[in-house]
């Protein structure tokens, strides 16, 4: 199936795209298939990601943003690396761990001469996830919904994980994020209703996390949550070790819970991304959402929960 797309005409998107100080402006457009909102210039690499080759061994891990992917990123990275914690201190996590469509995400990539088809062009050509002992097995992040991933993930059955996070929460940090990242001047209110509306970048959000939710017993995929990982990181760690066939030692479990803590990560140049620590390791926290947004936000928000979420079966994260 070839992937193409059409502008986002919405008085909404127009106003997102005029908030931002640093790109975004050739504003955004829906996919199709997928229907999902990216920038204009993810048609670019679309096609070629939808066709990018599977391996039988590759790991992949896919989120909807700011759900706690670059924490699973450093877990998953350790568990298929012997728990190298010295190279996960040295070597940034982007370049152990690729990110799919960075082009179009990272606008300091995507300024990069060459950097032209970004991790998915350079993935194709040799093992993503580049540490020493990563040989054969790339692992590979990824924010796209089923329908625009690589099309040999369903016919090669990889390990995939996905990672869910309250909508509230990923939507907030997401804010964050895109103020400090991309220059964002609006308000918090502002970016939540261009959320809900599914104006944002990556949105809907539903989209993944129902047809992730739909494959959660297949048995490549494994299904995680930020809040389990906040709540007990060490069942985390096991459940996930089991999915990846590693085993891990109790000693073991005690070492990944300290490397992978807030404050260790957070003080890590390897996982806060350099110099911009706050966008990454902002807060860490479940429900803090909700003391940012106005009442009268929140309320929509449940509101837009309910309606989605009914009928679904749906009990992930709220
Ligand atoms: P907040 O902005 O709410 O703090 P992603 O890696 O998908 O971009 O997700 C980033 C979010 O995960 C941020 O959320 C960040 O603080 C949080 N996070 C990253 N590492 C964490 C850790 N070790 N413990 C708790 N939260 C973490």
């Amino acid at each position: 199936m070839s992937v193409s797309g059409e502008r986002l005409r919405h008085p909404l998107a127009e106003r997102l795209s005029a908030g931002f100080e640093h790109r975004y402006g050739d504003g955004f457009v829906v996919t199709r298939p997928g229907g999902l909102v990216m920038p204009a210039e993810f048609l670019l690499d679309a096609q070629r990601i939808h066709d990018f080759p599977v391996r039988q061994d590759d790991v992949w891990l896919a989120t909807f943003p700011k759900s706690g992917t670059t924490w699973t990123q450093e877990l998953v990275w350790l568990l298929m690396n012997d728990l190298d914690f010295e190279t996960a201190k040295e070597m940034c996590v982007t370049k152990r761990f690729p990110y799919l469509e960075s082009r179009v995400y990272c606008w300091r990539q995507a300024r990069e001469p060459g950097a032209r088809g970004g991790q998915a062009g350079r993935a194709g050509h040799h093992q993503a996830g580049s540490g020493p002992a990563a040989a054969g097995t790339r692992l590979i992040k990824s924010r796209l919904p089923p329908a625009l991933l690589p099309r040999q993930l369903w016919t090669v059955k990889p390990k995939i994980i996905y990672v869910a996070r309250s909508p509230k929460d990923a939507a907030t940090s997401f804010y964050y994020h895109n103020c400090l990242i991309h220059g964002l001047k609006l308000s918090l209110d502002e970016f939540l209703e261009c959320f809900l509306a599914d104006c944002v970048q990556f949105t809907p959000y539903w989209t993944s996390v129902l047809e992730f939710w739909k494959l959660r017993n297949e048995p490549n995929i494994l299904w995680n949550t930020y809040e389990e990982m906040k709540q007990d990181l060490g069942a985390v760690i096991r459940k996930t070790a089991a999915f990846l066939d590693k085993e891990v030692t109790e000693e073991q479990v005690r070492q990944l819970e300290q490397h992978l803590s807030f404050s260790s990560m957070r003080d890590n140049p390897a996982t806060n991304y350099g110099g911009v620590v706050e966008a990454f390791m902002r807060e860490g926290q479940v429900g803090g959402s909700r003391r940012r947004m106005s009442p009268e936000m929140d309320h929509r928000f449940d509101q837009w929960i309910r309606d989605h979420v009914r009928g679904t079966g749906y009990s992930g994260p709220l």
